[in-house]
């Protein structure tokens, strides 16, 4: 046996022994045991319950002191761990995790200057300590929404993080695996002296029971509490399987990762719910405090959306007279958290708070996919918070959401079948590209290697790039991911969707008007993020795929129309609608001609994007910190490869660009 064999042989040991011991686990009733103890972190609440009956008494001085210094935790045998620590624990931890990252991010107006994030580094510490003296009513709650709960994502992605380290080291001993984040999680939300489904406790599972009863989700328990017990024994399962988070087990961190991402969106469920009733009771200082909490996380999803709430909440002035408008964006937000209306629950019969209509749901800009399709719009949420991770230096969370996906829940047949997500990783490398040919074929002979763009985003995000700061890394990433493997996966889709139309119209017993290839094509050029919102008009920058970059570019290049949206925006949805009524129709010569008139018109943005790149940066120097040079590199690298096979549909394509400024760069391109 090697040295090293000996040491997974002990590790594995060593695992055995622990599984044997898990009668030493904490039960925290409820059906609930954790695999190894953790009563210290229940014993948190137990703080709670103190400073809950210090503020009755309106006893300020004491209720801080509790807060300040703890009495029941004991993380150190023999030493108090006071509540602050899940504020200090997370601001001050050696890997800092992504949804403190994406509050930081939000709480900064999306801004990723390291200044400027910094700032806001003890936002909820300093919130927490400041309400005990002004609003000493609130001061129970700002510590469970601000501190309890981000401390509750910490622990959960901490864990991932450690599975992820464990699984690469050649010693994974090395690494202290504890309870992977699921059995600290667990025993952190639901607390000491919790009664099952009521909301005696004093911790986040009493606080989620509370409002979920108002909502009427809580029949008899709250279903969030539901289902975070339920994912904490599939996060529990996956760390008992055997040699688990080792080399030998590589596939624990993916599934470690998704329950976790699974169980942080649950968790925005009663954040929802307290920032809707405290709007609506009108209580000022609770929606200061729940927005504090929830708004900044909406920085990973639709940008207009997320600065209208923000501007609206997180202001020293709040305006009730706004409140059905900022219903209404709140619940447009749900989806970033692939949580619904039902989730949410109605609160006192008020008719607002009654669900869109599901279609709403579904549509995406103008257009309204089929029934059978994945949410594959959802993709540019994948590429949005990639972005942000990597520009941010969240590498290892960039990483495990590139590798394993955070958006996209993959269409199960069964409910057998695992619960996963669709990724970025997984549509670089497909087969299922090639058919996108002769697109395809052109890259992969141009970049020499069919995973050039996963080779790429990989070799980014290990640290091997040429550029000078994280922010041009994100963008790199970031314009990889759309315009290399999604771009190219629309393409895929639609070709697939007229061979099928053709087959179809072999064979008599296919069924006429299946449209989903080409629904999802849609999906990918547009993304989840556009369209009007509340009857208004769409907002031009907030989109991460072709559609958003017609948008963006078309003022350079004087194609707009009298609205301020690009012409092409227009061409692309009309062929998009007269595509669907073909496929529907059987009619698949024409449908054939759409689809490929299409496919040249989508890369009239991006050629207009690389032109505009390099019209802006054809003075820097290589070294330069601007994020033009990226673009125009990753863009040019979308449009040479298919210029250079002298395809007919380059005359096209020069035809439609309207002439820019500096016309000398055409030539360049
Ligand atoms: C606060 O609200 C006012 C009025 O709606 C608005 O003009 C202002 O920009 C907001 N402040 C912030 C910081 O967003
Ligand atoms: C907001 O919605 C409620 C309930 O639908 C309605 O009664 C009220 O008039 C609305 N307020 C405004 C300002 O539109
Ligand atoms: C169509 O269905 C019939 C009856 O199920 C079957 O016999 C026939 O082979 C099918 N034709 C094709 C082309 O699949």
């Amino acid at each position: 046996m090697t040295w090293q064999g000996r040491t997974v042989f002990a590790l594995l040991y060593s695992t055995v022994f622990v599984s044997l011991v898990a009668s030493q686990g904490t039960n925290l009733g409820g059906g609930i045991t954790t695999r190894i103890a953790v009563g210290e972190y229940a014993d948190l609440s137990l703080d709670l319950r103190d400073i809950r009956a210090f503020v009755d008494a309106n006893n300020m001085n004491s209720a801080l002191g509790m807060y300040l210094q703890g009495s029941h935790a004991e993380f150190v045998a023999g030493q108090r761990t006071p509540l602050k620590i899940t504020t200090d624990a997370v601001s001050s931890a050696e890997r800092t995790t992504p949804w403190y990252l994406f509050h930081l991010y939000g709480l900064a107006s999306l801004s990723t200057d390291p200044m400027e994030l910094e700032q806001h580094k003890s936002y909820a510490g300093n919130y927490i300590q400041k309400v005990f003296t002004t609003n000493l009513e609130v001061a129970e709650s700002a510590i469970l929404a601000l501190g309890l709960w981000m401390y509750a994502t910490h622990l959960l992605f901490d864990g991932v993080a450690i599975c992820e380290m464990r699984t690469r080291a050649d010693n994974p001993a090395l690494f202290n695996l504890a309870g992977g984040g699921m059995d600290e999680f667990i025993a952190l939300w639901i607390g000491s002296d919790q009664t099952v489904a009521t909301a005696n406790g004093h911790g986040l599972y009493a606080w989620a029971h509370t409002i979920g009863e108002r909502f009427g989700t809580a029949s008899p328990e709250a279903v969030v509490n539901v289902r975070l017990k339920a994912l904490y024994q599939e996060g529990s399962g996956t760390l008992t399987v055997s040699r688990a988070c080792t080399s030998a087990n590589q596939n624990s961190v993916a599934l470690l990762h998704t329950t976790a991402v699974q169980m942080t969106n649950l968790m925005v469920i009663p954040l929802y719910q307290w920032l809707i009733y405290s709007l609506i009771e009108q209580d000022a200082a609770a929606v200061k405090l729940y927005a504090t909490a929830l708004i900044p996380q909406l920085s990973k999803c639709r940008p207009s959306t997320f600065k209208r709430l923000k501007s609206s909440l997180l202001n020293d002035s709040i305006n009730f007279d706004k409140t059905n408008a900022t219903i209404r964006d709140l619940q447009s937000s749900y989806y970033c958290f692939d949580i619904t209306c039902e989730d949410i629950g109605i609160f006192n019969g008020d008719n607002r708070l009654q669900c869109i209509r599901k279609d709403e749901d579904r549509r995406i800009a103008g257009f309204l996919p089929s029934k059978s399709t994945e949410p594959l719009h959802r993709m540019d949420l994948d590429v949005k918070q990639l972005k942000m991770l990597t520009a941010v230096q969240g590498t290892l969370f960039a990483q495990l959401l590139y590798s394993h996906g955070s958006n996209v829940p993959k269409a199960r047949h069964s409910e057998n079948d695992p619960f996963t997500y669709h990724s970025l990783s997984e549509l670089a490398t497909t087969t299922a590209r090639q058919d996108a040919d002769p697109i395809f074929s052109d890259y992969t002979s141009y970049h020499g290697d069919k995973d050039y763009a996963h080779k790429y985003i990989t070799s980014v995000l290990s640290g091997l790039s040429k550029w000078t700061t994280p922010q041009q890394n994100g963008e790199a990433v970031g314009l990889t991911s759309a315009y290399h493997i999604l771009f190219v996966t629309a393409v895929g889709r639609m070709n697939a969707a007229i061979k099928s139309c053709h087959g179809a119209a072999a064979d008599p017993n296919a069924t006429v008007g299946e449209t989903y290839q080409w629904d999802e094509a849609a999906m990918l050029i547009i993304g989840s993020m556009e369209g009007p919102i509340l009857g208004g008009s769409p907002d031009l920058g907030d989109g991460e795929f072709t559609y958003g970059l017609a948008n963006r570019h078309a003022f350079q290049f004087n194609t707009r129309n009298d609205l301020g949206y690009s012409k092409v925006i227009s061409d692309i949805e009309n062929l998009l609608f007269a595509g669907k009524g073909e496929l529907d129709a059987g009619d698949c010569d024409n449908f054939e001609r759409t689809a490929n008139k299409l496919q040249k018109i989508l890369f009239v943005p991006v050629i207009q994007s690389s032109i505009a790149s390099a019209s802006e940066s054809h003075s820097l120097s290589p070294s330069s910190t601007s994020l033009s040079l990226t673009r125009g590199e990753i863009f040019s690298m979308s449009v040479i490869p298919i210029i250079h096979t002298e395809d007919p549909l380059i005359a096209e394509l020069l035809m439609r660009l309207a002439k820019p400024s500096k016309t000398q760069l055409v030539c360049r391109v």
